[in-house]
């Protein structure tokens, strides 16, 4: 009987429960045995698997976080730490593992890979920053929660009269400060993508408030740099009394949108359709409307820049 392992990886996203549903439904559907790796890449180095069948996935399809636990795995970056995981890939007989999560996840699958070891990637982060798919599962929750915590934001900022700085999460991509900065009508977005001193913040601070505007949102993606420092240094060079606010992890929780339910369902059914197909070695993704997949040694390859037609957008949007 094939058994096929899933695992959630690096930071958990809105959403990793519903493709652990339907990959073990889609995998039962087929005959396959289903298992699950607890805690990720330090699960499997454990040798830490539950057997799940169609009632261990019952009643997660809203539930936010991972329930099988996720971590990141500085062991399994060792050679003895990589050589355990492999060992119990074959203890436990697993002919696919599953690997939910970011880019890192997918760099560690393709180490396995490296070893024999037979993967299937599906795109699980709040970031959006993975160059093969158009869509990771778990960011439009993380937009949402974050446009939805920076209007709460606004409205005490509007009444004092104040700019506010809120640093969203992304470490090296700006997706979510792109789309939540559009999407609650920031003034200004600064990216990880997109160096700009904070000279020039200040000079732009001080153009909208001749301009008439008497509070501001700037919204700073967390790898644009420290956003605390550069609340501080507004302040002392414009005089406008700034609010600083850091959303942190509260955009990883919370209850996944019915939109990462759906891209988390399809792609892991496509995951169960590759393995099915014995098209392994692959990462799940979605683009122009379509799931699709790449080889692994490829998809971990690719780059995503930044939508450029979007910042200008925000850049028109902003006056
Ligand atoms: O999972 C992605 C992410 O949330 C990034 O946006 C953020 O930079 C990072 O993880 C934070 O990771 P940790 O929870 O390990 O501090």
């Amino acid at each position: 009987m094939t058994s096929v392992a899933v695992l959630c990886s690096g930071g958990d996203a809105p959403g990793m429960n519903a493709a652990v549903r339907s990959l073990v439904r889609n995998g039962l559907q087929q005959g396959y045995q289903m298992l699950g790796v607890e805690d990720g890449y330090a699960g499997l180095i454990k040798g830490r698997m539950v057997a799940l069948n169609s009632l261990s996935v019952a009643d997660i399809l809203n539930r936010g976080g991972a329930f099988l636990g996720s971590a990141r795995s500085p062991e399994f970056m060792t050679p003895q730490g990589l050589h355990a995981a492999v060992a119990n890939c074959h203890k436990h007989h697993i002919d696919v593992l599953v690997v939910i999560g970011g880019d890192g996840s997918y760099r560690g699958a393709a180490t396995l890979v490296e070893q024999g070891i037979k993967v299937i990637g599906l795109p699980g982060t709040i970031d959006n920053d993975i160059g093969c798919t158009d869509y990771t599962i778990g960011f439009d929750t993380a937009v949402n929660t974050a446009v939805e915590a920076i209007y709460r934001l606004r409205d005490t900022s509007s009444s004092h009269h104040r700019a506010s700085v809120v640093e969203v999460m992304g470490r090296h991509a700006g997706y979510i400060a792109l789309y939540a900065g559009i999407a609650a009508g920031a003034d200004m977005i600064l990216l990880p993508e997109q160096p700009v001193a904070a000279e020039a913040v200040a000079s732009e601070l001080l153009r909208h408030q001749r301009a008439g505007k008497d509070h501001q949102l700037i919204v700073v993606g967390e790898g644009w740099g420290n956003s605390e420092e550069l609340a501080k240094y507004l302040h002392q060079t414009t005089g406008i009394r700034i609010n600083h606010d850091v959303l942190g992890h509260i955009q990883r929780g919370g209850e996944p949108l019915p939109m990462d339910r759906i891209h988390a369902s399809c792609m892991a059914q496509y995951a169960i359709q590759l393995i099915a197909a014995g098209k392994l070695n692959e990462l799940v993704g979605w683009r122009a409307g379509e799931y699709m997949s790449v080889p692994i040694a490829v998809g971990s390859a690719e780059i995503k820049p930044i939508p450029a037609s979007m910042v200008d957008l925000a850049q028109v949007l902003s006056h």
